[in-house]
């Protein structure tokens, strides 16, 4: 579809749950990188790490003034309550984060999230004025017997809510056997997952779904981003293990220079 590549791509790296304060220094290098500009610097893409929740003021104040956004990797669907250990989205806003991850495999593994809890969070995250990054893919064995198509679509129609719009919402699609595994799906692939969600979008948000940023993650590196990055409706990428460091993530934003 034409209309994908007017979309301004976003790169996001997701530390995950790595990274101390004396680690900020590499994000402080990536925003240095966006400062200076041109070079290897992604400068048509927006740029955004997503640290862990006790570094996101921190890295939000260290980013003031520079083009590097911050987001929380993820959030509670209340703004606040007894909820002990949870972070709302009102409260990353406050910190400085502009978005937040919601869906990430590893929550629905390993916290049991389903979509409807999901849905709930990107609401929030919309209640909060963040941008709800909402993550889906298909298992491994999913995938082997076909069902790739099916459950992306089941997840999008349950974890995407109906406000959604193409400002307060990014969709990643994140094959799960190709986090942190180094494999990655054909580009064919991955065109046909990123058409179908364009379409199913289509179906559930009407015209906003033109302009929604498609992310594509899972093992995306400074080798391959270019290829992958390079495909029809991927408007971006969600970076884990090769965002923690500068030279890495920066070699990715690469893809996006002109
Ligand atoms: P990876 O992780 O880049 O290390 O595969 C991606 C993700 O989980 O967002």
């Amino acid at each position: 579809m034409s209309t994908a590549r007017k979309i301004r791509p976003l790169v996001a790296g997701n530390w995950k749950m790595n990274g101390l304060k004396a680690g900020l220094g590499e994000a402080c290098k990536v925003r240095d990188a966006l400062k200076a500009g041109g070079g290897s610097a992604g400068a048509e893409a927006d740029v955004m790490i997503c640290p862990p929740a006790t570094l996101v003021a921190a890295l939000a104040q260290d980013a003031v003034g520079s083009r590097l956004l911050v987001g929380g990797q993820d959030c509670h669907a209340k703004a606040s309550g007894a909820n002990t250990g949870d972070i709302a989205a009102e409260m990353l806003a406050d910190a400085g984060a502009t978005a937040v991850i919601v869906g990430h495999s590893e929550r629905r593994m390993d916290h049991g999230e389903l979509d409807a809890e999901i849905r709930a969070k990107a609401e929030a995250a919309h209640r909060a004025g963040l941008i709800a990054i909402i993550c889906v893919g298909e298992t491994a064995g999913e995938r082997a017997i076909g069902l790739t198509l099916q459950v992306v679509g089941r997840q999008l129609a349950g974890a995407v809510p109906k406000g959604a719009t193409a400002a307060n919402t990014v969709v990643a699609y994140e094959p799960v056997w190709a986090i942190g595994t180094g494999l990655t799906p054909t580009a064919a692939d991955v065109a046909q997952v990123h058409q179908f969600m364009r379409e199913a979008l289509s179906k559930q948000l009407g015209s906003e779904a033109n302009s929604m940023r498609l992310l594509y993650g899972g093992s995306v590196k400074a080798s391959n981003a270019k290829e992958l990055m390079g495909v029809a409706n991927v408007d971006g990428a969600l970076v884990g293990g090769a965002s923690l460091k500068a030279d890495d993530f920066c070699g990715i934003l690469a893809a996006y220079c002109k």
